[in-house]
């Protein structure tokens, strides 16, 4: 047999593993556009993996179709210490019965940003907020204020708003005058940028995991020619703040930024983000408008508050990067034992991973990459092919060991479906 009647074949015994999951998607075609919200894209395509999920438990996912996965991507590492982890959902739990939102202000609110502030360097003052998307776009309001320039320049995602997304009609005209591109690992992109425009950037705004191979010397050069144009930094740690050890890319590499943004591992599911900065900066935020509705949500504050709690008393984040390492290592060597051309690689440190396949011919490396997650998802692993993993608190060594083992023969029956 040749290989499409091979894998024709292995796609319809998939198809019948997830018959509640394609009926779902059937009726959602006709009532969401798009068919999904799109951090509920398929991993693969919407017939042959699962696309729709029930419930989860510490590192654990259970699909509509009843079959169990190791999970890492944790909803896009919104959970660092594992989903339903009993302590931070009990808080939230019990601070909502005594209501979510009190009209003005509650203690935690005071308490939340007291507890926050001493884990990141130089943050004096935070506000906070619920996405990720929302505290990058305060941040940059922030320092627009502070230094009365309208400018500024990024590198990478930031968010969902229209500021941060690539220029296409449906976004405001103009904005490609206010928001300039520079490439993140390449710090001369971004002098251009200042020879261009200088005393017009208020701020540069970096997610440390676009520096890619990760090193520090690059991150500190882009602080540098930020400060020299009299612009602030941003350091949005939306995904690595309170994962990466000791706490922040910024602390590891002895970087103090005018501003950071944390949303992901703060509250471990429940929807909190933050911007802090000096005194001097955030200053420039009060009786600014960036306040909406749900801000005050006090469940989310109390899941946070317990979140720390967990994080003060257990090394969480020395735990994700040594599994994470130990996921890359396995990785490579199962790549290299079947002679694969491919790369497992940490984005930026171990906690955060990837596998990518580099076969040279193109069309077999995109149907090697297809076959190969297929293959993983089947075997109930949840590995994500075109965004970096999450490892939470509650992986363990076994569940590393056990991944390792399912995608070592989840990478046999690729090639064989291939290659025969
Ligand atoms: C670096 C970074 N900044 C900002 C965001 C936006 O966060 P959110 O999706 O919570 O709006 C993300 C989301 O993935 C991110 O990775």
């Amino acid at each position: 047999m040749t290989a499409a009647p091979r894998i024709l074949e292995r796609e319809r015994s998939l198809r019948e593993r997830y018959p509640r999951s394609r009926a779902l998607h059937e009726r959602a075609r006709a009532v969401i556009p798009g068919g999904f919200h799109l951090s509920g894209r398929p991993l693969v395509d919407v017939d042959t993996t699962p696309m729709y999920f029930e419930s989860g438990r510490g590192c654990r996912l259970v699909d509509v179709d009843g079959h169990e996965y190791c999970d890492f991507l944790m909803a896009f590492g919104a959970y660092l210490l594992g989903y339903a982890r009993e302590e931070v959902d009990t808080a939230a739990f019990s601070q909502a019965r005594r209501g979510t939102l009190l009209s003005l202000n509650h203690p935690l609110h005071v308490e939340l940003v007291e507890t926050l502030l001493p884990r990141f360097p130089g943050a004096e003052m935070a506000a906070f907020f619920k996405t990720g998307s929302e505290a990058t776009t305060a941040a940059l309001r922030i320092a627009r204020a502070h230094t009365g320039r309208r400018v500024v320049a990024r590198a990478g995602y930031h968010g969902w708003h229209d500021w941060c997304l690539p220029l296409e009609r449906f976004v405001p005209a103009g904005l490609e005058r206010q928001v300039l591109e520079f490439r993140a690992s390449d710090p001369d992109s971004l002098r251009a940028l200042f020879e261009q425009q200088p005393r017009e950037i208020a701020a540069v705004i970096l997610a440390p995991e676009m520096v890619l191979p990760s090193d520090p010397s690059v991150i500190l050069e882009l602080e540098r020619i930020t400060h020299a144009h009299g612009a602030l930094l941003v350091m949005d740690e939306v995904k690595t703040g309170l994962r990466i050890r000791p706490g922040s890319v910024c602390e590891r590499i002895g970087l103090v930024p005018d501003l950071i943004t944390v949303s992901k591992a703060l509250a471990n599911g429940w929807a909190l983000s933050l911007t802090a900065g000096s005194r001097r900066v955030m200053n420039a935020a009060a009786g600014m408008h960036y306040s909406a509705t749900f801000h005050g949500d006090t469940a989310s504050m109390a899941a946070c508050l317990a979140a720390q709690q967990i994080c003060a008393r257990e090394d969480v984040c020395g735990h994700v990067e040594r599994l994470g390492q130990r996921l890359i290592d396995g990785l490579n060597e199962l790549a290299s034992e079947q002679g694969v051309r491919a790369e497992a690689y940490a984005e930026p440190l171990p906690a955060m991973p990837f596998f990518r396949f580099s076969e040279p011919d193109p069309a077999r490396n995109a149907l090697l990459t297809k076959l190969f997650y297929r293959e993983v998802l089947a075997r109930g692993v949840l590995l994500h092919p075109r965004h970096l993993w999450f490892v939470s608190a509650a992986h363990t060594r076994e569940d590393i060991e056990r991944t390792l083992e399912t995608c070592r023969a989840a990478l046999r029956d690729a090639l064989a479906l291939l290659d025969g």
